[in-house]
This record gives structure tokens, C-alpha cells and sequence, in this order.
């Protein structure tokens, strides 16, 4: 039997993964869950937002399934998500967003992998108060992660039988930093002669993201870009209950969905389990239960095209219900 480390999150997490659970396990695929919990809630108790069971967890498991977990804004701790992915060196985001049948979009056919790095830029947290009135953050690019995450886009566009990576900068004004990125991705391309290569900066990427999705397929970016517009590509499939994603590192894994905690829903039976559900539909893959994440994933796809649905995406179905339905189709 796997173990999986679950961390259940706040907010909207708690809701979701038990919907996750559920229809994992009744798909037939048992799975010995190993409970962690992270974020405001474990201060008072442990002292810290991320404890470092956590990180034995997942490093002995090597294999993690999140729920997302709020982070204050503007002051107390320090984000539990960039601190994890930093600290297990999770150096690639992965967030594939691919139109589902039954959910209507603007546009159809879209099909974008934002690979994003997921270490270093303005997430490293190097930030100081200069006076009251001037603050400064620092964004650090560097070559050898640059390279690694450009390289990991090539892998994945060779075994995913994807055809262009395109590289996302803003290198016209910060030509140190976006520049250093920018001429990684020139050597790495060079690399992989039968993939073709792209260059675009990120505010024309925007523009045209929104007219024709349809003229991109992978995307590589630096922390911040990918952050931002992986959650525009989102939006092209339903928004963000329905957005999956991957931080994938040398040792282990960590699953979550693209959205946080969703605190103005919380605990009304409303949240979209869809986007935790395809993130773990993508885990089961990397553990090898092929046929498991097969029949789930038809079982969603059959529920969502005979029109149930939770209310993000146009439906009137509550948490439970959606999840009961996706149960009754496996
Ligand atoms: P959010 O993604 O939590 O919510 C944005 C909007 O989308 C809200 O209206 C929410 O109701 C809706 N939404 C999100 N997920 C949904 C779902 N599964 N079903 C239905 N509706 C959904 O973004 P927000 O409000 O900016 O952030 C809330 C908290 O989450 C913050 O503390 C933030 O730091 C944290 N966060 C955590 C992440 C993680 O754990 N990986 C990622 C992003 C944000």
C-alpha cells in the first residue's frame, strides 16, 4: 500500500481533500494517508507555521498531497508554500491547463503547460525596509536554476509529445536578470534541436493569451510571471477550481491545485474539489497507478458532461453532492 502524506490545508482545504480521499478510495485504490498539518493553525500549538514533521513526511514519503493553506498578507509569518518548496527543493511548478468537457469557456482547444520556477526571483523573500517610506525586494535569477527548469520544460515537451517551449521574460527592462534567464534558455533550446523554440515578453504573452490561447503550448517562467499567469490560464479553462498543479524536485513531490484557501467560502460546502482531484489524479500517475487515475479521471469527466457542477463553474451542486455524483460514475 503507497503512503501519501496529505496536508488537508485551511480555508477550503480541510473540504476538499476529504472529497479527494473519498473518491480515491472508492475508486477501489487504497492509500494509507499520513496527515500533516501546516499553517496558522499549528502556531499556537508548535511554535512555527511549517513544522519540521512536515518536511520528514514528505521527505520520507517522497510523495505529498496539498491542499492550500493560507498565507497572511502584508505582515506575520512567512509563506508555508514557498518555504516548502525551497526547502525540498521542489524547483518546478507544473500547471497544465486543458479545457474539461463540460465546463464552457471563452475558448475552446486550449491546451497551455505553465512550467514555472518555483526557488528563486522575488519569492526568495530577500526584502528590507530602507526608511518608512522605501522598501526594497530583491530578485534573484541565477544560471543553475535558470538552466534546470528550462531543461525540465524540454523533458516534459519531449515525453508529452508537446511540439514549442516559449520562454517568458521581461528581459527589455531587466536585462541582468530576465537577461540571465533569457540566455539559459538560448543554450538549453540549442540542446533540443526537435523541439521548437520561442521567446515572448510577458505583457505581450498576456494580450495574446487572451485573444487566441490556442497559439501557445509550453510556457517556461520565472517565479513571479509563471505565478501571475498561470493564474490567467486558468481563467481560459473555468478559473480556479478547476486549475491543477505539480512542485516536482530531484527526491520528492508535492500536488496541490493553482488556487489557495478561498477563505470566503469556507466551510459552506461550496468549494470546487475539481482542481485538488486532477492534481491528484496527476500524483497517482507519478506512482505508477495508471489504471486507478484512469478510471478517476473518466469518472470526473462523465460527471461534469451531464452537467453537475459546483457553482464556480456554473452549477448549482454542493461540495458533497458533486463529490457523491463523481462516486456513483466510477
Ligand atoms: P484563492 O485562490 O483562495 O481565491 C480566489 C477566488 O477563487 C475566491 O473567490 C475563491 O472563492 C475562488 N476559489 C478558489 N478556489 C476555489 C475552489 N476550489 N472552488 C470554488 N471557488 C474557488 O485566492 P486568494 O483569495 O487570493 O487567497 C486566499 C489565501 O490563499 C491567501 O492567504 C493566499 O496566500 C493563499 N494561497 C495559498 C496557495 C497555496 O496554498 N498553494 C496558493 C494561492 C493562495
Amino acid at each position: 500500500m503507497h503512503t501519501i502524506t496529505l496536508i488537508n490545508g485551511d480555508g477550503i482545504g480541510p473540504e476538499i481533500s476529504e472529497s479527494v480521499q473519498r473518491i480515491i478510495k472508492a475508486s477501489g485504490l487504497e492509500i494509507n494517508w499520513d496527515l500533516q498539518t501546516a499553517g496558522s493553525d499549528v502556531i499556537e500549538k508548535e511554535g512555527v507555521p511549517l513544522p519540521e514533521r512536515v518536511i520528514e513526511s514528505i521527505k520520507k514519503n517522497k510523495v505529498a498531497l496539498k491542499a492550500p493553506v493560507t498565507t497572511p498578507i502584508g505582515k506575520g509569518f512567512r509563506s508555508v508554500n514557498v518555504q516548502l518548496r525551497k526547502t525540498l527543493d521542489l524547483y518546478a511548478n507544473l500547471r497544465p491547463c486543458k479545457n474539461l468537457p463540460g465546463v464552457e469557456t471563452r475558448f475552446k482547444d486550449v491546451d497551455i503547460v505553465v512550467v514555472r520556477e518555483n526557488t528563486e526571483d522575488l519569492y526568495a523573500g530577500v526584502e528590507e525596509k530602507i526608511d518608512e517610506d522605501t522598501a526594497h525586494s530583491i530578485k534573484i535569477i541565477t544560471r543553475k536554476a535558470s538552466e534546470r527548469i528550462c531543461k525540465f520544460a524540454f523533458e516534459y515537451a519531449i515525453k508529452n509529445n508537446r511540439q514549442e517551449v516559449c520562454a517568458v521574460s521581461k528581459a527589455n527592462i531587466m536585462k541582468l536578470s530576465d537577461g540571465l534567464f533569457l540566455e539559459c534558455f538560448r543554450k538549453v533550446s540549442a540542446e533540443y534541436p526537435q523541439i521548437k523554440s520561442r521567446e515572448i515578453l510577458v505583457d505581450n504573452l498576456c494580450m495574446q493569451l487572451v485573444q487566441d490561447p490556442t497559439r501557445f503550448d509550453v510556457l517556461v517562467l520565472p517565479n513571479l510571471y509563471g505565478d501571475i499567469v498561470s493564474d490567467l490560464t486558468a481563467g481560459l479553462i473555468g478559473g480556479l477550481g478547476v486549475a491543477q498543479g505539480a512542485n516536482i524536485g530531484l527526491d520528492c513531490a508535492v500536488f496541490e491545485p493553482v488556487h489557495g484557501s478561498a477563505p470566503d467560502i469556507k466551510g459552506q460546502n461550496k468549494a470546487n474539489p475539481t482542481a485538488l482531484l486532477l492534481s491528484a489524479i496527476e500524483m497517482l500517475k507519478y506512482i505508477n497507478e495508471y489504471s486507478y487515475a484512469e478510471k478517476i479521471e473518466k469518472a470526473l469527466f462523465k460527471t461534469l458532461s451531464q452537467g453537475y457542477k459546483t457553482a464556480d463553474i456554473g452549477g448549482n451542486l454542493t461540495t458533497t453532492e458533486f463529490t457523491n455524483k463523481i462516486i456513483e460514475n466510477l
